[in-house]
């Protein structure tokens, strides 16, 4: 697929753990043969528990770490092994948004200083041009010009959020990766975020990859789902699909374990312990935890199989 705004193939991350005193060098494949596409204007979800390789791949899309192996696609353009001077401007078109506020904005910088920065240093505007950019950006995201110039420390963790995006808005980028972007904040803030975040996707044509543990949040923002299990993905299809009716026992164990969907909550998780990433389990890595395995799941990983249109399964059993 060539239009595909972002378009990634067989990606993976290795990370050489530090040998200590006593134990022996660990590897962690954080992320494998992970294939992405994302077109333009659209969203992806990407769900999964803890540690199951969802930050890792978020910043190896955005060419913020060098994957192990694969290929990643912007806009057409293989991205995967460019030299740094080569992504600078491609990284004003790709924006990251995190978990916590607080510790992406300078805590010196005013509302209208942290969005003008990128602004200033890309030459894009300056004095009064400047001023009414800032301004309006913020007023896109729910800020009036009261706010302009407060602080971080004067201002609500969904204030602050709303500050980094108009922030990440600023430089007018197609592609916003978004990292549990409403995590931290209090249920009813989660809401206005992500309403904000909703108009802002249909008057921009934005595309989100949307990371994720609320699996409400993401039947609500995205169109397509993609299910992480130990760097895998397991399952992906339309969020319709894949949060209606999920084929994977994983993706099963992930619903049946939301009590309430909408619940505020961490990793929901499946029966059993998550599996050691150093010393990942042989063949399937749900099949310890998976209440229908067979012999040939301890052997050897199943291939994503489709189910459906778009939908596709690591799991020959769920057939
Ligand atoms: N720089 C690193 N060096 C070594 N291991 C790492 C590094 N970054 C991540 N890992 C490991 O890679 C795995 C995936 O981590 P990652 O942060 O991508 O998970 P995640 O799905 O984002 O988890 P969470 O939901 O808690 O944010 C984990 O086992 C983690 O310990
Ligand atoms: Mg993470």
């Amino acid at each position: 697929m060539t239009d595909a705004l972002l378009h990634a193939q067989g990606l993976a991350k290795t990370f050489e753990g530090r040998r200590g005193l006593f134990q022996p060098a660990s590897r962690i494949q954080a992320v494998a043969d992970v294939d992405i596409v994302l077109a333009r204007g659209a969203a992806l979800g990407i769900v999964g528990e803890s540690g199951c390789g969802k930050s890792t791949l978020a910043r190896l899309l955005l060419r913020l770490i060098p994957p192990s192996a694969g290929t990643i696609r912007f806009d057409g353009q293989d991205i995967t092994a460019l030299e740094e001077h080569a992504m600078r401007p491609l990284r004003r078109r790709m924006q990251l948004i995190h978990q916590n506020p607080s510790a992406a904005l300078d805590p010196r910088l005013s509302a209208e200083d942290a969005v003008a920065e990128p602004l200033r240093i890309h030459g894009v505007a300056s004095g009064r041009a400047l001023r009414d950019r800032v301004a309006a950006l913020l007023a896109e995201v729910g800020l009036p010009s009261a706010f302009l110039h407060r602080f971080p420390h004067e201002l609500s963790g969904g204030q602050k959020q709303r500050v980094c995006i108009a922030r990440a808005l600023a430089l007018q980028p197609e592609l916003l990766v978004l990292d549990e972007p409403t995590s931290a904040l209090d249920v009813s803030v989660q809401a206005q975020i992500l309403d904000v975040l909703e108009e802002l996707r249909a008057r921009r044509g934005l595309a989100y990859l949307f990371i994720s543990h609320n699996l409400a949040v993401v039947r609500q923002v995205c169109e397509r789902v993609a299910v992480m299990y130990l760097g895998r993905v397991v399952e992906e299809g339309t969020a319709a699909a894949v949060l209606g009716a999920p084929r994977h026992p994983y993706t099963r164990a992930l619903l049946g374990s939301v009590p309430r969907l909408g619940a505020r909550g961490m990793a929901p998780a499946a029966a059993g312990e998550p599996p050691n990433p150093a010393a990942p389990p042989q063949g399937c890595a749900f099949h310890p935890r998976c209440a229908i395995a067979v012999d040939a799941c301890r052997s050897s990983i199943p291939p994503l199989l489709a189910v459906g249109d778009g939908h596709h399964v690591r799991c020959p059993l769920s057939l």
